[in-house]
């Protein structure tokens, strides 16, 4: 049977590393996918450093839609990035038949229900396992893998450029701009990468989770999202001096009144496997109720990781190009026409433990108002930790640090007490609040 015929748009660090493992392990692939998948056009702006990627043999433009407009390809690998022109160029390989493949979560997280809706009526595939965790195949697992469970809440440590900044500078004490940098050159941020520190792209990806997970539309304005360029290195260090690791985690959870959807970064117990995860790797904790817990671990960036996914898709669209539409796996797990209406709950009503670090004047009596506010707004404290004046602020330091960890509550009743606290003459500077999750 003939090659299937696939057009690339965009060879750059991902659009590379599937040309070159494509290229590496043919034979292979062939055997799995029942035919050849062969790379025959491909789209760059930089066309000559896009030859020089693929040598003879395979045709270069610097026009995209010359791609689309290409009747012998199948298969069309948007691989640009961003909400712009890569948008317009999906939607119209949608338009044209072709099945689509992505490594795009920012666009599918803020485009997915226009995409997805596109592709049921003209009965293509959208394909984005390489979206979510680079090389991990959650997307496989949360779409087939799992099908049998009802799927109570999962937690991940999504993106590699923050973890890999948050285990630097806790193990080497480097400064965070010249970690992001070395992650720049290492491929693994975004062409923005205020995406990666402010939780944005960790937000897409969990968004698309939840989407998955709980047969919900993708709502990535729903999402609460923080990054880590607020995280003190001095809370890294308490947090371990409590037992804890910190880490920027995107939280989904189905509960009785709809679904919470959040990235923050969070206190997680040293002890758990999730705590653990170093560098740029990411894993994915999900929770259900037949199989219990799950694990996924592996390399959430980079350029071969990321283009094991995009291979691992393409391969499936080849083995199903001539199944009929209505029996493929859909976009979102669910049927279109059974998707849930439960609500993504605000970020108020969400239920969970806090670390809280206080900057105070070092005097009697200052300790019991804190924990008078707390209990007055029915907070219950898991642990408490003050360091010595001396410690903190040198000798002789007249202000110290209370930390406190709390058991669970409801958001809005912390920012009540937090408010509260603030508002206290003998608290110095900005409470630090950082969410804190068991994961048992
Ligand atoms: P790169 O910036 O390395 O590659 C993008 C390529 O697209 C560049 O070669 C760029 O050319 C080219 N390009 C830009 N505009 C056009 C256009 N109009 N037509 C044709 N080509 C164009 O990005 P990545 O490979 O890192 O990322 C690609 C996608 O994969 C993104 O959506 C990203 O979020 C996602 N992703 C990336 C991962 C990673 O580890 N890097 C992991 C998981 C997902 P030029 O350089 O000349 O502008
Ligand atoms: N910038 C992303 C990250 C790439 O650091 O995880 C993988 O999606």
């Amino acid at each position: 049977m003939k090659a299937i015929q696939v057009g690339l748009l965009g060879i750059g660090t991902v659009g590379s590393g599937v040309f070159n493992v494509l290229k590496r392990n043919q034979q292979e692939i062939q055997r799995r996918a029942g035919r050849g998948i062969q790379i025959a056009m491909v789209a760059d702006l930089d066309t000559a450093r896009a030859k020089a990627a693929v040598g003879d043999g395979v045709e270069v433009v610097s026009d995209a839609r010359a791609v689309i407009a290409n009747p012998n390809i199948d298969i069309v690998i948007e691989l640009i990035g961003g909400y712009g022109i890569a948008k317009t160029l999906v939607m119209e390989a949608i338009a044209a038949g072709k099945h689509v493949v992505t490594a795009n979560k920012a666009l599918l997280a803020v485009h997915g229900t226009e995409i997805f809706a596109a592709a049921q009526a003209k009965g293509v595939v959208v394909a984005f396992e390489a979206a979510v965790a680079g090389g991990i195949p959650i997307i496989k697992a949360l779409r087939e893998g799992l099908t049998a469970n009802r799927i109570q809440w999962l937690a991940g440590i999504i993106n590699g450029t923050t973890n890999f900044i948050l285990s630097e500078m806790r193990d080497k004490g480097l400064d965070f701009a010249v970690v992001l940098k070395e992650a720049q050159r290492l491929g693994y941020a975004e062409a923005d990468p205020t995406f990666d520190i402010e939780g944005v792209d960790a937000a897409h990806k969990v968004t698309l989770m939840s989407a998955i997970a709980f047969g919900i539309p993708v709502q990535f304005d729903k999402a609460h999202v923080e990054g880590i360029t607020k995280l003190g290195a001095a809370d890294i260090k308490y947090a371990e001096q409590l037992g804890y690791r910190i880490k920027l985690l995107g939280i989904t959870k189905r509960t009785d009144k709809g679904i919470e959807l959040r990235v923050h970064p969070s206190l997680i117990p040293a002890k758990r496997l999730l705590a653990n995860v170093e560098g740029a790797m990411n894993a994915v904790v999900v929770q259900a109720d037949a199989v219990g817990t799950t694990l996924y671990y592996g390399k959430g960036a980079g350029s071969e990781p990321t283009a094991s996914a995009v291979i691992a898709d393409l391969v499936d669209i080849t083995r199903l190009h001539t199944a009929d539409p209505t029996h493929r796996v859909p976009h979102l797990a669910f049927q279109p026409d059974a998707m849930s209406d439960l609500p993504v709950l605000p970020m108020e009503q969400v239920v969970t433990s806090y670390y809280l670090r206080l900057r105070v004047a070092d005097q009697a009596g200052v300790l019991a108002k804190v924990t008078g506010i707390l209990a007055d707004g029915g907070i219950s404290i898991d642990a408490v930790l003050q360091r010595e004046a001396d410690e903190v602020g040198g000798e002789g330091s007249t202000q110290t640090d209370v930390i406190i960890l709390t058991h669970d509550c409801v958001e809005a009743q912390m920012n009540i007490a937090l408010a509260q606290m603030q508002a206290l003459p003998t608290v110095l500077a900005p409470i630090t609040r950082i969410r804190k999750e068991e994961l048992a």
